[in-house]
């Protein structure tokens, strides 16, 4: 038996930041980064941590889901920018859900992760595990965003969002996931792990502009569009292959919001109409893992996602990492 989504949530910090805004400090436009990426804003974090943003987006979940945090069983965090590496951000969840019963763990698979997290939750109900696991995406990238940097610093924003899986006999789930750590060094970021401490005379001195280069995140940004415009549409002609499902049958293509481009390219490639590709990064730019269960959330509470519906979910970025997952709503 899998599990079905029965409540989503998110949570944006209140801090938006303009195009306009961004000019401010950096030789670049609205109409360049509209142009370019469709992205108009972005949300930052100001007072807020990453953590703070996952505990509401559960909440928020939960509270759809009508459920309390006593009945959820197990909740994975997805995240690449937290502020804590212990506890884990899904214990810190925990506490602030009073969800005692579950177990937790964090994990990190880049803009792919909720793809990751989700299905490492299906894969818990499967196994009989578990009944109930929430599944949460969050990130904080501003903070290790290199905010010099013209050419990546523009798509970034933070966020998280939530979704609440309940085992159910009429669930339905398929995946199909890849990576390519050969390509890895197309987007990284050391965050300060390690940096200066370690056994006494083990660690060399790094100079304040190389810690700062390591610890930002660099991208190529046209090796990851290069990546991106190809490996997704033929992840989703895997996933539609392997489920024995025609492209016709899928309601919803729920993409990573990166860029409008490569999600506009991604829908040509696969032949499908647009509309089918919601979008969301004019508002919010590239959230990371927390960009899918966003939009996802959204796309319930306005009602375009309807009970019944079949949702294709494709995230894609850093490892490099990709991957598609079958929702029956
Ligand atoms: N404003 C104005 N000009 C700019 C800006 C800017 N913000 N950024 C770059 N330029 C300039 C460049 O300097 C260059 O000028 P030049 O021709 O005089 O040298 C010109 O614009 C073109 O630059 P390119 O880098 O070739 O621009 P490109 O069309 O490739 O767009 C972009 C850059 C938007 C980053 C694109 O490559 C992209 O979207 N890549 C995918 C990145 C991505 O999605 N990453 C995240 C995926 S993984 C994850 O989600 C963590």
């Amino acid at each position: 038996m899998f599990g079905k989504i029965i409540g989503t949530g998110s949570c944006l910090p209140k801090r938006r930041v303009s195009n306009n805004d961004l000019s401010e400090f950096l030789e670049t436009n609205d109409e360049w980064i509209r142009e370019r990426t469709g992205i108009g804003f972005r949300h930052v974090l100001e007072n807020e941590t990453p953590e703070e943003l996952a505990i509401v987006a559960a909440k928020n979940a939960l509270d759809a889901a009508g459920m309390s945090g006593e009945e959820v069983d197990m909740i994975v965090v997805s995240t690449l920018s937290s502020n804590h590496m212990l506890p884990s951000v899904s214990c810190l969840v925990q506490r602030g859900i009073g969800a005692e019963h579950a177990l937790c763990f964090d994990l990190n698979a880049a803009c792919t992760g909720f793809l990751a997290a989700y299905n490492t939750v299906q894969a818990y109900i499967s196994m009989g595990v578990i009944k109930t696991g929430l599944v949460i995406g969050a990130e904080g990238l501003s903070r290790i965003t290199e905010w010099a940097d013209r050419s990546s610093c523009i798509l970034f924003g933070d966020g998280a969002g939530a979704a609440v899986l309940r085992e159910d006999p009429s669930a339905q789930f398929g995946m199909i996931m890849h990576a390519d750590g050969a390509k890895g060094d197309a987007l990284t970021c050391e965050f300060s792990y390690g940096m200066e401490n370690g056994y006494p005379g083990t660690v060399a001195a790094v100079s304040e502009e190389e810690k700062r280069h390591r610890t930002r995140m660099q991208m190529n940004g046209q090796e990851v569009f290069r990546f991106a415009i190809r490996q997704v549409p033929a992840g989703i002609h895997e996933l539609l292959e392997k489920e024995q499902m025609e492209m016709d049958s899928v309601d919803w293509f729920l993409l990573h919001q990166a860029n409008a481009r490569i999600i506009e390219g991604a829908a040509k490639r696969l032949g499908a109409p647009i509309e089918k590709f919601p979008m969301n990064l004019e508002e919010y730019g590239n959230t990371s893992s927390a960009s899918i269960p966003i939009l996802l959330d959204e796309m319930v509470r306005e009602g375009k996602i309807q009970r019944g519906q079949c949702l294709v979910l494709a995230g894609f970025g850093g490892g490099l990492t990709w991957g598609a997952t079958k929702v029956i709503f």
